[in-house]
């Protein structure tokens, strides 16, 4: 044990070098901390050093206070396909909230069946990261959801058009003054993408067999997690998958130990380096939430694997230069089985009908 206990020192600790260079440690994220996890009664303990439990109720966006009006209006946009120039697609088209927040493809179909170049990330918990997209290019959910509309691949829509848009539909303009009160002209781009990010908020997962572990409920995980969540602290991923969304707190690169397949880090997307020109971040990721991985396969940002115990085992070798063994592999997975947690309930909401200068779907 003592020696075990050792080598995994060694191992945290080059992960954790590893992944200091050009990363932000999140809010709350414990990555200071890749003690190694002991045998006993002792793992709560340190799995409470390095990991905390979702809340039960939304958080606001720093900055941006969820009121229930705004929350409702983002709700509605969240799934009117109208904010896309084919009237085809919503974010809820590729984020689907039955889903686990995710599309369950490899890349997304966008405007006029453009693939996109990236998986869907989950919605879900994502006001927890520290950054949004893979590259954390958008520094929060507000941000974010401009992007998307305007994307020519995604929803290919002109950001101007937006406002005239819900304009358009006159059961929109009401509702905008209601979330946005006293606001000269309330239907605006920058007020619809609040209201979306104000939505997003809500769509966390308190509750899962982890969240009831780190409570303080010993029984809430299997023998065969525990084992996993041991594994997870000492062979070193939570030098990276910590905090409270177990990942999303910082950046580190795809294969720090070893250069993974192309078919998993193909060369034409460089990750990070695209943001900050910065030849050090070149194949630099956010680390992605490993809540509720069990639900949003497939895997990394190519979805290029669709199994999780895959994802496992191309993480032991790429990240940690480490061949886990068949039985390391399947505690880890049962671990991470652990992280699903009650999926958001949301009332598919009824969306105000056109008016006679909405514009019609492009073909
Ligand atoms: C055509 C599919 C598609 C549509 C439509 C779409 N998204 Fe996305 N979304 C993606 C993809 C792909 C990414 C990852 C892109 C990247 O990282 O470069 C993403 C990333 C995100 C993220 C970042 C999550 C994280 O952990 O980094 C959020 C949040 C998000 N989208 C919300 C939305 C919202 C809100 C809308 C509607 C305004 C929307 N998306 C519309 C495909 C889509
Ligand atoms: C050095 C930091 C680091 C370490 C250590 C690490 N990971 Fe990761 N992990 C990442 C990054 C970065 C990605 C995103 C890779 C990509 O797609 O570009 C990732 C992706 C994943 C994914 C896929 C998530 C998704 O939504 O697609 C899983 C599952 C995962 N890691 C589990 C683990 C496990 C289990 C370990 C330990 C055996 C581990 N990781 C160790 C940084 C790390």
């Amino acid at each position: 044990m003592r020696k075990l206990g050792l080598v995994s020192v060694a191992m945290a600790a080059i992960a954790l070098a590893s992944c200091g260079k050009g990363s932000e440690p999140g809010s709350g994220a414990g990555a200071s901390g890749a003690a190694v996890a002991p045998a006993s009664e002792d793992l709560m303990k340190t799995a409470r050093e390095q990991f905390k439990a979702i809340p039960a109720s939304y958080r606001d966006e720093p900055g941006n206070p969820a009121t229930e009006a705004q929350i409702d209006l983002g709700n509605m946009l969240y799934h009117d396909p109208r904010l896309s120039g084919s009237h085809a697609l919503a974010c809820a088209s590729c984020h689907n909230i039955g889903l686990g927040g995710g599309d369950d493809a490899s890349t997304s179909i966008g405007h006029k069946w453009q693939q996109g170049g990236r998986n869907a990330p989950t919605v879900l918990n994502a006001v927890f990261n520290t950054a949004q997209f893979w590259d954390g290019r958008a520094r929060d959910l507000t941000e974010q959801a401009g992007g998307p509309i305007a994307n020519p691949i995604e929803m290919a829509s002109l950001p101007e058009h937006v406002p005239q848009q819900l304009k358009s539909i006159p059961g929109y303009p009401p509702l905008f003054a209601k979330a946005f009160p006293g606001e000269r002209d309330p239907v605006s781009f920058a007020n619809a993408q609040k209201a979306i990010a104000a939505f997003e908020t809500t769509l966390i997962t308190p509750n899962s067999p982890f969240d009831k572990y780190l409570s303080g409920d010993a029984g809430a995980l299997s023998a065969e997690q525990k084992d996993g969540l041991r594994l997870f602290i000492d062979k070193g991923c939570a030098a990276c998958h910590n905090g409270i969304n177990v990942g999303g707190g910082m950046y580190a690169k795809f294969g720090v130990a070893a250069a993974p397949a192309s078919k998993f880090r193909p060369a034409g997307d460089k990750g990070r380096e695209g943001v900050t020109h910065d030849v050090s971040d070149e194949y630099s990721f956010k680390v992605p939430t490993l809540r509720n991985i069990a639900l949003t396969a497939p895997y990394f940002h190519t979805g290029s694997v669709w199994d999780l115990k895959e994802a496992v085992r191309v993480m032991g070798s790429a990240q940690l230069g480490q061949k886990l063994s068949d039985a390391d592999v399947d505690k880890i997975a049962a671990f991470l089985g652990a992280l699903t947690g009650e999926q958001p309930k949301v009332l598919v909401p009824i969306l105000p009908p056109s008016g006679p200068d909405t514009s019609r779907p492009e073909r």
